[in-house]
Parts: C-alpha cells; sequence; structure tokens
C-alpha cells in the first residue's frame, strides 16, 4: 500500500502524538506528583511560629521553602514525631534523626522556658502533610 503526502502528514502527526503521550505517561510514572505541605493553623501553633523565628531556627531548617537547608527541612514534620517526641528532642537532640547527616548542630533549647518550648512543639505539629492535618499522633 502507499501513501499519498496528505496520508504521510496524517500518519506521522498521529505518530508524534501518541510519542508525546508514551513521553508524557513515562514521566508521570516515573516522578510521582511531590507531596504537599500544609499548616494546621491554631493559636497555639503561631504563637509558636513566634517563637520559631525569634529562636533563628531558620538558619537551619527550612519550612515552605523558607530558610536553610543546613539542617533538615521541617515540612511534614508534624505527621512524623508526636508531642513527647518533640519535647524531649528540644531538651535533649542527638544526631541521626534527619534524612542525611549533616555538618551544623542541631542545639538544645533547654534554655528557653517550658512554656517556650511547648509553643515550639506546637508549631511543628502543626506542620502536616496536607490532607493529615486531623491525624495528629497522641
Ligand atoms: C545550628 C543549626 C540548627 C538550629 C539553629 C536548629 N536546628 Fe533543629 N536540627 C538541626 C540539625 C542538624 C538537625 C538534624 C540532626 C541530625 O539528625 O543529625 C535538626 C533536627 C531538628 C528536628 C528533628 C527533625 C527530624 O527529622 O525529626 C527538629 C524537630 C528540629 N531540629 C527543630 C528545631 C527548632 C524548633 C529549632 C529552633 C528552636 C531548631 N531546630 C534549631 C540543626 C539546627
Amino acid at each position: 500500500m502507499t501513501l499519498r503526502a496528505g496520508e504521510w502528514i496524517v500518519v506521522a502527526g498521529a505518530l508524534l502524538i501518541g510519542a508525546f503521550a508514551a513521553l508524557v505517561g513515562t514521566l508521570i510514572y516515573l516522578k510521582p506528583p511531590p507531596v504537599m505541605y500544609g499548616y494546621a493553623e491554631s493559636a497555639a501553633a503561631n504563637h509558636g511560629e513566634t517563637i520559631y523565628k525569634k529562636e533563628n531556627c531558620r538558619d537551619c531548617h527550612q519550612v515552605f521553602g523558607n530558610g536553610s537547608t543546613s539542617g533538615p527541612r521541617l515540612d511534614g514534620i508534624g505527621a512524623l514525631r508526636s508531642v513527647s517526641w518533640f519535647k524531649a528532642y528540644l531538651i535533649d537532640p542527638r544526631p541521626g534523626v534527619g534524612e542525611k547527616t549533616y555538618r551544623v548542630t542541631m542545639p538544645s533549647y533547654a534554655r528557653l522556658n517550658e512554656e517556650d518550648r511547648d509553643a515550639l512543639v506546637a508549631y511543628l505539629l502543626a506542620l502536616k502533610p496536607l490532607g493529615a492535618q486531623d491525624s495528629a499522633i497522641p
């Protein structure tokens, strides 16, 4: 069967569209959409955010793209840890909890009063993946 010029264009166009669809499909398959992170806002969490800023946690941590990445990103951290874990960690942090090893060291915040530490914990807990806002770990 021989094709005329016009028919070749249609065939080539169809092949191009098919190849493009396959490419897009492969890319979607290989790279799932990024997890979106949210902030379960509350008065306690907002108060914690002011302490977070005052204590310059963002010198080492990043939340919603703000801050340094010399320490681990804290987006979504509220879904990974518990209140008691955060409380203990702020007093007695230890290496080896982040995604990798870091050149900076997480300082102890034992010098803060308990109220400020609790506020920080409320803030950290509010950093949840979207859709997980209500699944607080006791
Ligand atoms: C000098 C840098 C630095 C500062 C300032 C700092 N951190 Fe960290 N933080 C780190 C590093 C590094 C780690 C990871 C420790 C490790 O696993 O090696 C960490 C870990 C953490 C973790 C645990 C993360 C996880 O994956 O479980 C939390 C929560 C945290 N920091 C909160 C804070 C808060 C809140 C402040 C401010 C009050 C703060 N950090 C200030 C460096 C810092």
